[in-house]
């Protein structure tokens, strides 16, 4: 396995894979001994990912497979946003999170009550809130999205007026894609941005094609509008894998977090790719270790709880999601 983008550097050699087995396998025995799964996020560590994972994507294929599970434990190695998200989809289940400080600087940027403020102001406009936002956010909100769903969804809903919480620089891809497919409807944005792909720079973009003919840039929508408008792709990280495995290039550049690079190094070795991703502080809290203490014995800042009521109105939410989202 050659992970170039490892964050500590490791060369993923047999000796590396050999280091991490006890742990590999305490892991893999706890989950049977448990009745767990590991849903992990395509930015974690890839031996998380493929050492003790079960199911590895994006935002939505993870809610998707949280809301399917029948297990007793779901260990969520993510964010914390996500673990909830799990916990609100399956309710029965004891969610742990690794690290209850792994946050996200979008969905630490707006409360309820902020998202309550934003109704009074603007009465009559439904609030949209991107996944990224807390169980709270997602309980004042009248549907969720995710960045693999957010064009279709919001195009497909009548109000000619839309809030939407709290990725403001999504809400400017958003309006762009509104106007290319000719939709006439006003977003309305509170102000997070992701901390990751707001640094990226259309600067950034044009000094790389220029030493690297026929390359292919991704990007993420959470990246500003005019890197956006500038790549050649732009798409949730599940579908910013499937378009590198299916499109002929000599490079890519990838302007995402490092770990979704580093899981096409592994499941598309013949591809290259270029410098330029940037790491996530909140993902790169997970780790082996902490996988196993919140399995084996988790301490209860480690286990997601929700009041019930904000719970049922969360999964509201999330469920107009599931009914909106585009059958294929
Ligand atoms: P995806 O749902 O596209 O994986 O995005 C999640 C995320 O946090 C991106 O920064
Ligand atoms: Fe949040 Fe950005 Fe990290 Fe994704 S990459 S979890 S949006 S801070």
């Amino acid at each position: 396995m050659n992970v170039a983008c490892d964050p500590r550097g490791r060369v993923w050699n047999y000796e590396t894979c050999r280091s991490i087995a006890p742990l590999t396998l305490e892991i893999n025995r706890l989950k049977r001994e448990k009745d767990a799964v590991i849903l992990a996020h395509s930015y974690v560590e890839p031996e998380i990912i493929y050492g003790v994972g079960d199911f590895t994507g994006d935002s939505y294929y993870l809610s998707v497979k949280a809301r399917e599970s029948r297990a007793s434990v779901i260990v969520f190695a993510g964010v914390v946003f996500m673990a909830e998200t799990a916990k609100i989809l399956s309710p029965g289940a004891t969610v742990v999170v690794p690290d209850r400080a792994s946050g996200c600087s979008l969905a630490d940027s707006i409360s309820g009550a902020d998202v309550r403020r934003l109704r009074v102001l603007h009465p009559g406009a439904p609030v949209v809130c991107y996944i990224n936002s807390t169980a709270e956010v997602k309980a004042e909100s009248d549907v969720c999205v995710t960045s693999g769903n957010v064009y279709d969804i919001v195009t497909s809903l009548p109000e000619p007026r839309v809030i939407f919480v709290p990725d403001r620089l999504m809400a400017d891809n958003l309006r762009a894609e509104l106007r290319r497919r000719g939709v006439k409807k006003d977003v309305l944005s509170s102000d997070g941005t992701c901390m990751v792909h707001d640094a990226f720079t259309p600067g950034q973009i044009s000094q790389a094609r220029s030493q690297f003919p026929g390359l292919k840039v991704v990007a993420h929508p959470e990246c500003p509008a005019d890197v956006a408008s500038a790549a050649d792709f732009v798409g949730s990280t599940g579908a910013m894998m499937k378009y590198v495995k299916e499109t002929a290039a000599p490079y890519y550049l990838m302007l995402t977090e490092c770990g979704l690079v580093g899981r096409l190094e592994v499941e598309a070795p013949e591809k290259r790719f270029i410098g330029g991703c940037r790491l996530c502080p909140y993902m790169k809290l997970n780790s082996l270790e902490k996988v196993r203490d919140a399995l084996a014995s988790p301490r209860p800042d480690q286990i997601v709880t929700l009041d019930e009521d904000l719970r049922l109105r969360a999964s509201r939410c999330i469920e107009r999601m599931f009914e909106l989202v585009p059958k294929n």
